[in-house]
C-alpha cells in the first residue's frame, strides 16, 4: 500500500459526530436581537468573583469589617448571577443542535458546574458568621474561586472563538 493510497483512505473517513442532523446550526437561540443572553450575562459573575477575592484581602489587610461584609455581598451575587447565566448556557446547550452535539460544550457545562458549587460554597460558609469565615479558608476558597472562573471564561471564549458556537458563522 502507498502513502498515496493511506492518505485517500483517510480522505474517505466521515466523522459521524459531523453527520448528526443540524451539526452546523450553531446560531444562539437564547438571545436579544440576535445578541446571545449567555455571553451578555457572564460578564458579572466572573467580575463579582475577583471582587471576592479583592475583599476578602483588603479585610486581612485593614481588619475593617466593612469589607468582610463587601465580601459576603459580592459572594452571594456573584453566585445568583452566576447561576441566571448558567441557566441561559443550558438552555442555548440543549436547544441548539450544533452546540449540543459538540463535546466541548459539555466539557464547558462541567467546567461551569464544578464553579457555580464553589460559588455557593464560598457564600454559605460565609452566612454563618461572615468576619470569621475570611481567614484563613474564606480567602481561600476565594483564590480557588477566581482560578476556576478564569478557566471557565477562557474556555468558554474557545467555544465562540475557535468553535464558533452561538455565532452564525459569519456571512
Ligand atoms: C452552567 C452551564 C453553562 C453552560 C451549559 C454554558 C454554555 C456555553 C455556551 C454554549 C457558550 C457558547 C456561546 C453561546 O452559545 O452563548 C458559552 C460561552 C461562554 N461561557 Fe458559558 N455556559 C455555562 C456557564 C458559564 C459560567 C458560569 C460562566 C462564567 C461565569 C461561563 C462563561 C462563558 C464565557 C466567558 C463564554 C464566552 C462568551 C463570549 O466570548 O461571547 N459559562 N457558554
Amino acid at each position: 500500500m502507498t502513502a498515496e493510497d493511506t492518505s485517500d483512505e483517510a480522505e474517505d473517513l466521515i466523522d459521524p459526530i459531523s453527520e448528526l442532523p443540524g451539526f452546523d446550526e450553531t446560531e444562539s437561540r437564547i438571545a436579544v436581537h440576535g445578541h446571545p443572553i449567555h455571553a451578555m450575562s457572564v460578564a458579572f459573575p466572573v467580575a463579582l468573583t475577583f471582587c471576592v477575592l479583592g475583599a476578602d484581602a483588603l479585610y486581612w489587610w485593614t481588619g475593617d469589617s466593612f469589607w468582610a461584609r463587601a465580601a459576603l455581598w459580592a459572594a452571594g451575587t456573584g453566585f445568583l448571577f452566576g447561576m441566571l447565566a448558567g441557566v441561559s448556557g443550558t438552555a442555548e446547550l440543549l436547544l441548539v443542535p450544533g452546540i449540543r452535539s459538540r463535546a466541548p460544550a459539555w466539557t464547558h457545562f462541567i467546567i461551569a458546574v464544578t464553579l457555580l458549587s464553589l460559588l455557593g460554597a464560598n457564600w454559605g460558609y460565609r452566612l454563618y458568621g461572615y468576619e470569621t469565615a475570611v481567614l484563613p479558608y474564606g480567602i481561600l476558597l476565594s483564590g480557588l474561586c477566581v482560578v476556576v472562573v478564569g478557566f471557565t471564561g477562557w474556555h468558554g471564549g474557545k467555544l465562540v472563538f475557535d468553535y464558533r458556537l452561538g455565532t452564525s458563522k459569519g456571512s
